[in-house]
């Protein structure tokens, strides 16, 4: 037996019991004649002491010997300490050492496993089972099993059914590149990884499975940013037979079971917001509600003035920010430089000052009185001390421009407080999307989502404006997940892909596995997946998913730690027949 207790259990109660632990050193006190170690494993750290007068000599020199991260196995008697640590479960105990077992020994750790530790993320990367050890890394690993146990508990006791679904498929339309995988056996072909288990998890309800999830791996091929990972896991979800407002339901209370049970907090009924609400109020499908600073549209207040800039601008749209008035000409400039850097892109900004006395300063004071800037004050929502600022030119970008700075102001002003969680609904989503690139329309979503039916008409005349029966879930300024209500017809189908650019042979060829089955009895159904790195992550109060993966990948999407990916053998290629041509 290689331990009788863990290193995070024993307390006043266990005083005078023999006990066996096993862990690694976490560190050493050496003061000559008493040795203090301290003994780390998952769930905690507890002292051994080794003691020239009450231990053994062959022992009491081992001890000595011992270095950092050395895994070893004790046995001894419960102690009680004479210097308590409030701080830890165990540090009303030490243990008294008498024997010793060395199981492996250690290289010196290239940096400290500690909470705060001396690493940088590059090598921590590289030695990730390293940073494993070290709390804030293991805590998020059981925070997510935590979130994933809860999942499956809320979803199964409804009668959804966990179903696994394959890896090697042929590519699914999602939006990303697919990663291929050459097929030996089957000469000059390849299988897709599923950026998501799609297709199948419609074919499971045309099979008559009903209620499907799957807590499943999915592979984009995509460029990545902090909430982003090239393999990364949804919460997949489908069920037969019903509406949107009844996949709302469930999976705002799946959601709202985990608020409550991971973070004991009690949420009302999520808002519900069109996407066409949030972009002219937020500037973005994803708002961050935790605080206000609406957008105000004020082209019937700004222009047929004398500035030329609003005048010939296609919005001219402001902020109120809380509490900002005060920010003085140096703070505002670098504001305004901030916006006019690349990545945000505005070519300037409009400041007005809403003193306390009621009055107001702008930088635009020659053109507008106190009148007109009262007007915009009411229209932004803004109250005497805050500062109004406002951006102008095309409407999408000009929206793009000032939701980047909202969201830059309110982390600034510590306004997205990572403990309290503001979840809502986007609904309506557009069908299509215009891409200048191609110069043609993609599914917003992706191609099986059911445009409204009182929305088809427009599909010959406005293809823009047909809505989609398309919805996500946004927490904190994060998309968490999305779905749709899916086409479950051939014929409506057929339709769409030819909207999208398929010419039918393309979409016999590519989909053709799905519009049959549409033809056998398939019934109205619907879903969404959740980003599961994501959402756990907002719930442990942060935007980096990296910290919740136990091996991630870079923002090369490499995994330094093996070294992948990485070149393969020539047998190897031809084996699969590949041939490089590298230049
Ligand atoms: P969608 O593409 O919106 O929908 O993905 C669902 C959710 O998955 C998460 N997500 C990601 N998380 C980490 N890294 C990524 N690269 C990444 N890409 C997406 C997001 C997102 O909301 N099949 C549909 C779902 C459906 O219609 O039922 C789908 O995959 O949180």
């Amino acid at each position: 037996m290689y331990r009788s207790h863990n290193c995070g259990e024993l307390n006043a109660s266990h005083i005078n019991t023999e006990v066996t632990l096993a862990g690694w050193v976490q560190k050493s006190r050496d003061k000559g004649f008493m040795n203090w170690v301290d003994l780390r494993d998952r769930y905690g750290i507890t002292q051994l002491i080794f003691d020239e007068s009450r231990t053994e000599k062959s022992v009491f020199e081992l001890a000595k010997t011992l270095g950092r991260e050395f895994v070893i196995q004790v046995k001894g008697i419960v102690i009680e300490r004479e210097a308590k640590n409030k701080n830890i479960p165990t540090g009303e105990i030490e243990i008294l050492v008498s024997e010793l077992n060395i199981l492996n020994s250690a290289l010196t750790p290239p940096f400290t496993i500690e909470d705060e530790t001396d690493g940088g993320e590059d090598i921590r990367m590289k030695y990730r089972y390293l940073d494993i050890r070290r709390n804030p890394v293991k805590n998020s690993l059981l925070f997510r099993h935590k979130v994933a146990m809860e999942v499956r508990k809320y979803l199964s006791d409804l009668d959804f059914c966990e179903v696994e679904t394959p890896y090697l498929i042929k590519s699914t339309p999602e939006g990303a590149r697919d990663f291929v995988v050459p097929s030996r056996m089957n000469e000059g072909q390849f299988y897709a990884l599923p950026q998501s288990p799609q297709t199948f998890k419609q074919l499971l309800m045309v099979g008559g499975m009903d209620k499907y999830f799957q807590i499943v791996k999915c592979f984009r091929d995509e460029d990545l940013r902090a909430d982003r990972q090239p393999e990364f896991t949804q919460i997949d979800c489908e069920m037969a037979f019903v509406e949107q407002e009844d996949v709302l339901n469930i999976f705002e209370g799946l959601t709202r079971h985990l608020l409550k049970e991971i973070k004991g907090i009690e949420v009302d009924k999520f808002p519900r917001i069109t996407y066409e609400y949030a972009m002219k109020t937020y500037g973005n499908d994803k708002p961050d509600i935790r605080f206000g600073m609406k957008f105000g549209e004020l082209n019937q207040l700004a222009q047929h003035k004398e500035f030329s800039v609003f005048n010939a601008a296609e919005l001219v749209v402001g902020i109120a920010v809380p509490g900002a008035g005060n920010y003085t000409r140096k703070e505002i400039d670098a504001l305004i430089e901030w916006v006019k850097r690349p990545q945000v892109g505005a070519s300037g900004m409009v400041y007005v000052k809403c003193n306390e006395d009621g009055t107001y300063k702008s930088s635009v004071d020659k053109f507008y009185d106190q009148e007109d800037l009262a007007n915009w004050a009411k229209t932004t929502e803004a109250n005497p001390g805050d500062m109004i600022f406002v951006l102008s030119g095309p409407a999408n970008k000009t929206r793009t421009q000032l939701s980047a700075l909202r969201m830059e102001l309110a982390t600034r002003l510590g306004l997205r407080n990572p403990e309290v969680f503001a979840p809502l609904w986007v609904v309506d989503f557009p069908l299509l999307e215009f891409d200048e690139e191609s110069g043609r329309y993609h599914a917003m979503h992706h191609p099986f989502t059911s445009p409204k039916p009182e929305d088809i008409a427009l599909l010959e005349t406005n293809p823009g404006q047909v809505r989609a029966n398309a919805y996500d879930m946004v927490l904190n300024g994060n998309e968490i997940g999305g779905g749709s209500i899916r086409i479950h017809d051939k014929a409506t189908q057929q339709l769409m892909f030819k909207y999208l650019g398929f010419s039918e042979e393309e979409a016999k060829a590519q989909f053709g596995f799905l519009m049959d089955a549409f033809q056998f009895g398939a019934p109205p159904h619907g879903g969404l997946a959740f980003g599961l790195d994501r959402l756990v992550a907002i719930l442990g109060g942060q935007e980096t998913i990296r910290d919740f993966i136990a091996f991630p990948k870079n923002n090369s999407g490499r995994d330094v730690m093996i070294d992948a990916p990485s070149a393969i053998d020539n047998a190897q290629l031809s084996e699969l027949h590949i041939q490089l041509d590298l230049q």
